[in-house]
């Protein structure tokens, strides 16, 4: 096989990125500059302020991407941008910047999936084995997601309301810690004891989808209800015991849809994929098990472009090709994406 270099690009939310990879699973060169630090003082990600440095770090960050690779854009076979889901300026830049590129110099230009390339993030480690069960937990989402093969995604459940890593975020905060709350969180977890019983929402028998809301109030309520009567509740124990039935209900329902539909492989992906507590369940809960379980290491956990150029290189194999009228698409489905022919 001839030798396959794909540029990737990422901009959807707080991270400008870029990397090339070879023949679809070898990174060469991988660039993130993350911007948490101008969005910590605000206690979130502000999309203005995260297009302006998408704007500010993009040709810089493709400059490094280059440098590093040793490499030209005469090397790179085709380009791959995030066009969705994410923060529509934000995606502008990433999708602005890579359509100008191909043009110029004419290459072929891919648009992909943000939680494609969650998910492809694992392809960097392992070659994958379908059907495969991917568990997304990100900051805007948290899926059970069904591949039977390369590009098909079948959702098979999904939160009702906000996303594992959503529910980090704001639990942190009534605890009062910087934004992003959810490693601040796992590292209060590890210091703490699960003392209080908080709720596990399990849902209809049977369903894979996942409910996040109920348990962010019972915690905040917890935590109110505390003040009031002027008693104090550990903040480590309350990580620990929020940790505790998040971890829970992902492992439980990930389990049970991997027996369901007999998979090969199980793979986890997103932002939360990071949390420890998440990872060692995991690991034990599938130990004895006859599946395989890839967790991405912590770099490729979050948001990356590498990701994205291994989903890239899989839709260019099958023929994708995006057309000069890719536009950035803020609320992109994931199933209408793999089902479509470009
Ligand atoms: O995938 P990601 O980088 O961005 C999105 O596409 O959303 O995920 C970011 C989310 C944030 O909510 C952050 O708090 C959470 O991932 N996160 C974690 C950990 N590291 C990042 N949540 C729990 N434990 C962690 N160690
Ligand atoms: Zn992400």
């Amino acid at each position: 096989m001839n030798e396959q270099y794909i540029l990737g690009i990422e901009t959807s939310c707080d991270e400008t990125a870029a990397a090339i990879i070879k023949n679809g699973n070898q990174i060469v060169a991988n660039v993130v500059a993350s911007q948490i630090e101008s969005h910590k003082r605000f206690g979130g990600v502000v999309p203005e302020i995260a297009s302006r440095h998408h704007v500010e770090q993009m040709t810089l960050v493709l400059e490094e991407t280059f440098k590093k690779a040793n490499m030209s854009i005469d090397d790179i076979d085709a380009i791959a941008v995030t066009e969705g889901p994410g923060l529509v300026g934000a995606l502008l830049v990433g999708v602005n910047a890579a359509k100008a590129l191909a043009f110029a110099n004419d290459k072929p230009l891919i648009g992909v999936h943000h939680i494609a390339g969650h998910i492809y993030a694992n392809r960097l480690l392992k070659e994958f084995r379908f059907p495969l069960l991917a568990l997304v937990v990100s900051g805007g989402h948290t899926e059970l997601i069904l591949m039977r093969e390369h590009g098909s995604f079948e959702i098979i459940g999904e939160t009702r309301d906000d996303a594992a890593g959503e529910a980090y975020d704001k639990v942190a905060r009534t605890l009062d810690l910087p934004y992003p709350g959810g490693p601040q969180i796992d590292k209060l977890a590890s210091e703490g004891k699960p003392t209080i019983d908080f709720p596990r929402a399990w849902l209809e028998d049977g369903s894979y989808d996942f409910s996040f809301s109920g348990l962010k109030s019972a915690v905040i309520n917890k935590l109110h209800n505390a003040e009031q009567r002027s008693q104090v509740i550990p903040k480590e124990d309350v990580a620990a015991s929020f940790q505790a039935s998040v971890v829970e209900v992902l492992t439980t329902k990930t389990y049970q849809a991997a027996k369901e539909y007999n998979v090969e492989q199980i793979i986890v992906a997103g932002g939360v994929a990071a949390n420890q507590g998440l990872r060692s369940a995991l690991e034990e809960k599938f130990k004895d098990e006859n599946v395989e379980l890839i967790v991405p290491p912590l770099s490729l956990c979050t948001d990356n472009a590498a990701m994205i150029a291994a989903a890239g290189s899989i839709a260019y194999e099958q023929g994708h090709r995006a057309g000069w009228d890719l536009n950035a698409n803020p609320s992109l489905s994931l199933e209408r994406y793999s089902l479509r022919k470009e």
